[in-house]
């Protein structure tokens, strides 16, 4: 049986709905905030508002885009949490609304699992390149850095995590003390194309097993800037790319090594990588790099699919419709929950 699944993401500043038939992706659309960009980080409020007005707009133009009418819908997949309270209550309501009046399920998504299962969503005309169970997932973003085994569509275990700040937010803090625009990631990314990674050297954490932490790199970077300052006032200036590709660097190498650590102990070569981080160029070729070298398959997933999406939620909601794994008419958001 065909089973076409509606998925709804509001859970931070991006509107999103898409449309999936059997894993095959008919339509993502995708409604950024730009109203955010003033402030240097997401206005909760503001992020709130903003998905009030696209809701309609966004879940219209992704049905049309499906060539699909309403009724042809089995279920409604939406993002219950983690995110912002106000953001996400926008989706959900708004799910619960055109569930009821169609009279079909709701199915609730974790948007930390749906960037791991966004690897199972099919393009059409592109081979079906899904990852073998089990596979090591980095999932790198904005509020989360985590290795995590998955062993199963819905039996995926955190074996490592940042104890402080996520490899997103070293990317953003440390551009914001360069004067960079807010998300910094994809500035540092463009910059360090014309810089030297071994320019300047960056302290890396010292942690055990699988964890992560940024913080220290976050200071290091900091102190470089208050000692060079004081030599040349414009070294932010002089040395922009260098401390881009200096700082990219030390942010893979961290990722990669914990990374190349789980794999081996853990014996398993299958590994990919999501979440927003996973746009960052130099991850990207790192991932290929290790692959040769290690003999591990990768999954990298298309940039549509590493911020975040609807279609990610479509594809969770596909695999919970299998289950029968519904939700009901009470269901409320969580701003915090973890992938297991
Ligand atoms: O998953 P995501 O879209 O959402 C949240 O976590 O909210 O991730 C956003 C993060 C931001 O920290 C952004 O700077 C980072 O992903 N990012 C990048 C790149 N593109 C986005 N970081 C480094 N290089 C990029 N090309």
């Amino acid at each position: 049986m065909t089973v076409t699944i509606l998925g709804i993401e509001s859970s931070c500043d991006d509107t999103s709905a898409a449309v999936i038939r059997d894993r095959v992706m008919l339509s993502n659309v995708i409604a950024g905030q730009a109203v955010h960009e003033a402030y240097g980080g997401v206005v909760p409020e503001l992020a709130s508002r903003a998905h009030q007005q696209n809701i309609i707009p966004v879940v219209a133009e992704a049905m049309k885009r499906a060539g699909i009418d309403a009724s042809e819908l089995n279920a409604i997949a939406f993002t219950r949490g983690p995110g912002l309270m106000g953001s996400l209550l926008v989706g959900v309501s708004f799910a619960k609304g055109l569930a009821a009046s169609l009279n079909i399920p709701m199915i609730d998504v974790n948007h930390l699992q749906a960037h791991v299962l966004a690897h199972f969503i099919r393009t059409p005309g592109e081979p079906d390149a899904a990852p073998s169970f089990p596979f090591l997932c980095l999932l790198v973003s904005g509020g989360n850095s985590q290795i995590i085994r998955v062993n199963g569509y819905d039996r995926m275990q955190v074996i490592g995590q940042t104890i402080d700040d996520a490899a997103g937010e070293a990317f953003d803090k440390c551009a914001k003390v360069m004067g960079l625009p807010y998300p910094g990631g994809p500035w540092v990314n463009r910059l360090a194309a014309g810089g030297n990674p071994k320019a300047f050297t960056f302290s890396k954490p010292h942690i055990p097993d699988y964890d992560y932490s940024f913080s220290g790199l976050k200071t290091s970077f900091l102190y470089t800037l208050r000692d060079r300052l004081k030599e040349d006032a414009d070294f932010i200036g002089n040395n922009k790319a260098d401390l881009c590709a200096s700082l990219q660097l030390t942010i893979v190498d961290i990722l990669m090594s914990k990374l190349l650590k789980a794999s081996n102990d853990l014996g398993i070569k299958e590994v990919a990588v999501a979440g927003g981080v996973s746009a960052n160029t130099a991850l990207r070729d790192a991932f290929h790099d290790y692959a040769r070298r290690y003999g591990w398959t990768i999954h990298i997933p298309p940039f549509a699919f590493t911020t975040d999406n609807a279609a990610m939620v479509a594809i969770t909601g596909y695999f919970k419709y299998q289950k029968k794994d519904f939700c009901s008419m009470a269901a409320v958001p969580f701003s915090r929950v973890t992938i297991e």
